[in-house]
């Protein structure tokens, strides 16, 4: 038998060959990480919630015409996905003040915004993800102009989308991080939406309580991490397909 070749492993997921050119295996780990990986650890479950809520996410976004490296999901902790060619930025799309945005500019957390903003940051842990202008991307070449618009129309209308199926279900998208990679149709790239959609990835909050229900719980060690994650995907009505350890919570 031969050992399927690991192409990359960074702090949540694993990326495995996939089993036809140009497709890879998304491996959702339970590690969990914060602050650039300065604070870490493993919370059991985080991984198969991670991978259903991503694929529901994607999925959803599918049917609306976004494009995104969704194929299919293999199993528990697994999603079958198209390669993409990684654009090193992270697109952040914020509704509400929260995190650095609140700490920058000193605005209360929980403060609605103007407008929705759109914000890069440089995918580089070293340098702590800098947040860069469209002048440093374009001048740099991680992305053409053309690029740059076309990630920022996609993000928009993720955004809305997601504001609507998140509202539905009681929860407040305060804002969320997006990546995207090129695939290459003879010489010709088109930008896809890549990575993950999940409780890592969104602040979300409980809009009756303001309650959260996401990665913050771990960051500023509000407990009940994988307790929140599970409401999301039990309000979001994807619970049914969860193992019996995750649905039933902890002592099941
Ligand atoms: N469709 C795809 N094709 C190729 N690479 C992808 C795809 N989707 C996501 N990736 C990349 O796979 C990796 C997923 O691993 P993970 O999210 O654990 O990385 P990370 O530790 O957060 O580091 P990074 O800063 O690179 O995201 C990321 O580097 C992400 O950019
Ligand atoms: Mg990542």
């Amino acid at each position: 038998m031969t050992r399927r070749k690991k192409i990359y492993e960074g702090k949540a997921k694993i990326l495995y060959e996939g089993p036809e050119p140009g497709t890879l295996i998304q491996y959702f780990k339970d590690d969990t990480t914060a602050f650039n990986g300065q604070k870490r650890a493993a919370l059991e479950g985080k991984g198969v919630l991670n991978n259903r809520i991503s694929e529901y996410v994607m999925t959803r976004l599918n049917t609306i015409g976004v494009q995104n490296h969704f194929i299919k999901r293999l199993n528990l902790r697994e999603q079958l996905i198209k390669e993409v060619e990684i654009i090193p930025l992270q697109v952040i799309c914020r509704n509400i003040a929260a995190g650095s945005l609140s700490q920058r500019f000193g605005l209360p957390e929980g403060q609605a915004l103007p407008r929705s903003i759109i914000e890069f940051c440089l995918k580089d842990d070293k340098l702590g993800d800098p947040m860069v202008a469209e002048e440093h991307i374009t001048a740099f070449n991680w992305a053409s102009p053309q690029e740059i618009d076309d990630i920022m129309a996609t993000t928009l209308r993720v955004n809305d989308f997601l504001c609507g199926l998140f509202s539905g279900v009681g929860i407040t998208l305060v804002d969320f991080k997006l990546e995207f990679g090129r695939v290459w149709e003879n010489d010709y790239a088109r930008i896809i939406l890549a990575d993950e959609i999940s409780p890592d990835s969104c602040r979300l909050w409980d809009t009756a309580t303001n309650e959260k229900l996401d990665r913050d719980r771990f960051r500023r060690d509000l407990g009940n991490v994988i307790e929140s994650y599970t409401e999301v995907a039990r309000r979001l009505g994807i619970m049914s397909e969860m193992p019996t350890v995750i649905q039933g919570g902890k002592g099941a």
